[in-house]
């Protein structure tokens, strides 16, 4: 794991007790070495089934086992496939099948020790065993630590599309062990810093409307003064702005879980990234298509006169620096993501909803409605933009 000390401006390791709305009790521990508590989470006595990823044995699989075995518990591994493949209905069955023969009863645990797709997966096994076992996740991706696996959602994907089944289910712990996204390939961590940089720029707002403090600096300014590249884990500021992130995301659940209102905010950039997602067949990740799309709504929204033209500059600058995208690819055509935004949840009748930067970068209006038309000139003038 690799060596990185706290920034004086950030937060050591924490300890977050957050309680959801469906009174759930979720304890988050953030840093490095916080692998450690597992044994405190899990408790004695309880059979644990650790759900991972094919890859190589690690440290963090040794210290899991080590840790719950010197507690005496029962303790069980299965490897899922990697990937979006992992969320499948046959992943789903091949789980539930080994937790009736393993005799799992309620008070036993479900450990989840991946990226995204498998904290996904493994939510909603633990949801619907046996109407609901206990889960702890350990994620491994820097996306899955500031935002999958935070917040409740769980999914499988079903034949028409990613994420159709699914339920809200919330874990008994999340332990964010910061030292293992050292092995993380650079597109996966720049990916993950597209959602930081989106919590960035709705600092400001999720301050305004919740319990969540900002810091003396904000997270953008903190950004753009001290992270040159992708390399947040190598960073002094790693541990504070992955908590930041997360504080923000459970502040926002704890507020509107059903995305009713505030949680919408959390799509800034996500209306045009889906579509660019999907029009480009995944080959684009996640974030990368999120950073374009979050080029794209502070571009809009200074043309339409909320914000300052330099403000795109300032969010292009940075993005780029830590490796992502700001334009849509050439090869991507307009059909093509028209034809995923007429898809989009957002989207009612002859309008759309968006979340817009508004009056400086670390505010939003997250209720601001768009004609499909005028949209879609957007975007084509945005693409037309891009080559
Ligand atoms: N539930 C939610 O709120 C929510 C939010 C955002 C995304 N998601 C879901 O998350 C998934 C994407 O998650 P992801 O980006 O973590 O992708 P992922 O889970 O597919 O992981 C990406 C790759 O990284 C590898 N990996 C994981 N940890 C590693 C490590 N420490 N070192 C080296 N390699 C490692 C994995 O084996 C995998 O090959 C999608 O399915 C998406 O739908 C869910």
């Amino acid at each position: 794991m690799s060596p990185h000390k706290h920034h004086p401006l950030t937060n050591p390791a924490i300890n977050i007790l957050w309680r959801s709305s469906f009174d759930v009790e979720t304890k988050v521990f953030v840093g490095q070495g916080v692998l450690s508590r597992i044994a405190t989470v899990v408790g004695p006595g309880t059979k644990c089934l650790l759900l991972r990823q094919p890859r190589e044995k690690n440290e963090a699989m040794e210290t899991i086992s080590r840790e719950l075995s010197k507690q005496g518990n029962e303790f069980f591994e299965m490897v899922l496939p990697d990937g979006e493949a992992c969320k499948s209905s046959n992943t789903l069955l091949s789980v539930w099948q080994k937790l009736q023969e393993l005799g799992f009863g309620r008070d036993d645990a479900i450990v989840a020790l991946g990226g995204g797709a498998l904290s996904d997966l493994s939510g909603f096994v633990a949801g619907t065993y046996l109407r609901g076992i206990n889960l702890i996740i350990i994620p491994t991706t820097l996306l899955a630590q500031v935002d999958a696996a935070i917040g409740g959602k769980t999914a499988i994907n079903l034949t028409f599309g990613k994420n159709l089944a699914g339920l809200f289910y919330f874990p008994k712990a999340i332990l964010v062990e910061t030292g293992m996204l050292a092995t993380l390939p650079a597109r996966q961590l720049s990916s993950g810093l597209a959602e930081v940089i989106k919590y960035a720029m709705l600092e400001q707002t999720i301050a305004a409307e919740t319990e969540y403090r900002a810091g003396p600096v904000s997270l953008l300014e903190l950004l753009e003064n001290e992270l040159t590249d992708q390399n947040i884990h190598l960073n002094p500021i790693c541990d504070g702005v992955i908590t930041s992130s997360i504080k923000m995301k459970l502040a926002v659940v704890a507020k509107d879980p059903l995305e009713a209102g505030l949680r919408r905010s959390l799509n800034l950039g996500h209306t045009l990234g889906h579509a660019l997602e999907q029009a480009s067949n995944f080959a684009l990740t996640h974030g990368e298509a999120v950073a374009i799309g979050l080029v794209f709504v502070t571009g809009l929204s200074s043309r339409l006169g909320h914000l300052d033209p330099g403000a795109v500059k300032q969010v292009e600058k940075l993005l780029t620096r830590v490796g992502l995208p700001i334009r849509v690819p050439a090869s991507l055509k307009f059909a093509d993501i028209k034809k995923s935004l007429l898809h989009d949840k957002k989207r009612q009748k002859d309008e759309i909803r968006l979340v817009l930067p508004t009056d400086r970068l670390g505010k939003v209006d997250y209720s601001y409605r768009m004609d499909n038309k005028e949209l879609s000139e957007q975007i084509a003038a945005f693409l037309e933009a891009s080559v």
